[in-house]
């Protein structure tokens, strides 16, 4: 029955691209030079965007959707699957050069939708809306049973790995003396020794390591005209003393780049919003609910709806039974969604 009403439209399908001046383009797919352009796009302005937590790169388009308004004029409805880097939000070099971070690693993922407009053949990005969220640790344990899994980031070793880091840095450094801005994220591995493993976000102060030893209280982070920020990795031991090995890169000071946090204070490095959570959420920065197609206000219109209708029909045909399909029709391969870049979570 389904097949014969696919059929069915589909034989209507000439008669109707037949009736308009201009036909609409043909779809988009995900993996479209086009819809790659504008997911590049949208994912740099997702990392400009984001006040906490890494960077993050393109892992699929699941779902692109256009929408033309009138002349030179289009809205882009895109889905993106994203993967988090090892770059934080205040690391300066581009994306490009910024590695995903391994499944083994425990791998977060973003989803987002994104909302632009190409007008006269100029792209820019409306709204975005995403979350963000860490593996399963079931899906990590089975492919790495020993691989040490994301801690939330108020846990008790998390803040004590840190706060030792971050004294062991600042103990035999000539420079100046670092605060801490935010753990980023934080593993424990329990075999074959304990160890605690973290990276976390810093700030120079106006102190050196020697005055900061002697009088904390009195050192302030630069002011933002002179800003500079860092981030530093650390491997923790607990037993049978406490060790610490950290490792910090400050990147020197970036016009225009600032650090928002509600508070003044620096200390915890936590904040409230991720009490009880092993990661920042993109959710924090990216809210928007125009982002999406099916809550925005554009709604397809009808030529438009009924394509797409006849199209999901063709596919289904095409897959559900094979011996109806009449000789020397090749479906074409679904455009949606696209290739992964770097692994399915
Ligand atoms: C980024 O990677 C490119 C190509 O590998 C390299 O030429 C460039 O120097 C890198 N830039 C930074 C800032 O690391
Ligand atoms: C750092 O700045 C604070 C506030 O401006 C000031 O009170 C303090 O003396 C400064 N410390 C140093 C070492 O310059
Ligand atoms: C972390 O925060 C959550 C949520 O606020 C809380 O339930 C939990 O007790 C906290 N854990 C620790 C170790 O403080």
């Amino acid at each position: 029955m389904k097949v014969l009403v696919a059929l069915i439209l589909l034989a209507q399908l000439p008669i109707h691209q037949a009736v308009p001046a201009a036909p609409p383009p043909p779809p988009l797919g995900c993996d479209d030079p086009e819809a790659e352009a504008a997911a590049a796009l949208a994912v740099n302005y997702i990392n400009d965007h984001s006040h906490h937590g890494y960077k993050f790169a393109l892992n699929r388009i699941e779902n692109v959707r256009v929408l033309p308004q009138g002349p030179n004029n289009q809205v882009l409805f895109l889905e993106l699957d994203l993967l988090e880097t090892k770059c934080h939000i205040l690391n300066p070099i581009p994306l490009e050069n910024c590695t995903v971070r391994s499944f083994e690693e425990h791998a977060v993922e973003g989803d987002c939708d994104v909302k632009l407009q190409n007008l006269d053949g100029k792209l820019s990005v409306v709204a975005s809306k995403c979350h963000s969220h860490a593996d399963s640790a079931e899906d990590v344990i089975r492919v790495c049973p020993d691989c040490p899994l994301l801690e939330t980031l108020n846990n008790t070793e998390v803040l004590t790995g840190v706060a030792a880091a971050l004294n062991e840095h600042n103990g035999k450094t000539a420079g100046a003396y670092l605060k801490l801005l935010e753990i980023g994220r934080a593993r424990i591995q329990y075999h074959p020794v304990h160890l605690v493993f973290v990276e976390f976000a810093v700030a120079a102060t106006n102190c050196s390591a020697e005055e900061g030893k002697n009088n904390v209280d009195a050192c302030q982070l630069l002011p933002e005209d002179e800003s500079n920020f860092g981030f530093c990795t650390a491997t923790i031991a607990t037993q049978p003393t406490l060790d610490a090995q950290v490792d910090c890169q400050l990147y020197g000071h970036q016009p225009g780049v600032t650090y928002s946090q509600p508070g003044q204070d620096t200390s915890a490095g936590l904040l409230p919003n991720v009490q009880g959570f092993t990661n920042h959420n993109l959710r924090l920065s990216h809210n928007n609910p125009v982002a999406s197609e099916s809550s925005s206000s554009e709604f397809p219109s009808p030529a438009i709806a009924a394509k797409s209708v006849a199209k999901r029909a063709a596919v289904e045909a095409a897959q559900h039974d094979k011996a109806v399909r009449p000789v020397g029709f090749a479906p074409p391969p679904p455009p949606c969604p696209g290739r992964i870049h770097y692994f399915k979570i």
